[in-house]
């Protein structure tokens, strides 16, 4: 493939084994958009920073060294050199990170970055998914496949779970409904809102289907 695809929706609807599948499957490169906001908010847990105290946040984003890697198989994220892939999945940064995620500045930030991915990609005429909240609206909306994943609730507080269980992470369901539906909240309330399906997206509803089952509705 060639081109952009555009791939967006809450959490635990699929979008990142979607994502990649689909990467690895069409020769593509792949950019998890929530790792670089997830990276930052672990820079601010560690500065010591309060995550709403919007001028702090702002300032140690624009200190971070953040690199990103667009390998389906490899997907690496770094802090300053540091490999934090694993800790960027914890439990304090993903209370931390829709608020991180909603300074102007911090966004403003990464959707560069993240357009100078997507460029060097297009560029160098390799295809590229890219998989977030905000990527077929804000970030790429020259995407030539935008993508919108749903899913009941339950069904991604459930998948949460159990991709935080095969992780090592001893989390209740109960927690993980309850942030689910925070983020869900808070991801979509906010002034920036990005958390919304675009007109010229298809939406998928992943709440009965495989990874398999997406792509086969992608590409009927
Ligand atoms: O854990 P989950 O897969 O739900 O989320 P993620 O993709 O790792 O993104 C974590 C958080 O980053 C989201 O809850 C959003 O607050 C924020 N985010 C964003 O604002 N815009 C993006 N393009 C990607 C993530």
């Amino acid at each position: 493939l060639r081109g952009i695809v555009a791939m967006d929706g809450p959490s635990g609807t699929g979008k990142s084994t979607v994502s990649r599948r689909l990467a690895r499957g069409l020769r593509a490169r792949y950019l998890d958009t929530g790792a670089m906001y997830r990276a930052v908010t672990l820079a601010v847990l560690r500065s010591d920073v309060d995550p709403t105290d919007a001028p702090s946040v702002a300032r140690v984003a624009a200190e971070a060294r953040l690199t990103v890697g667009t390998d389906p198989e490899h997907p690496e994220i770094r802090l300053d050199g540091e490999d934090v892939a694993a800790e960027i999945r914890g439990e304090r940064v993903t209370r931390a990170v829709s608020a991180v995620a909603a300074v102007p500045e911090v966004r403003g930030l990464l959707v560069s970055r993240q357009q100078e991915v997507i460029a060097e990609a297009d560029g160098a005429d390799v295809g590229i998914v890219v998989e977030g909240r905000d990527i077929g609206e804000v970030v790429a909306p020259q995407a030539g496949l935008k993508v919108y994943l749903t899913a009941d609730a339950e069904v991604r507080a459930r998948r949460r779970t159990a991709q935080d269980t095969a992780q090592g992470r001893r989390v209740s369901l109960d927690e993980t409904h309850a942030d689910v539906r925070r983020r869900d909240e808070f991801d979509s309330s906010r002034a920036v809102s990005p958390l919304r399906r675009g007109t010229d997206a298809v939406e998928v509803d992943t709440t009965h289907l495989d990874v398999a089952g997406v792509l086969a509705e992608l590409f009927r």
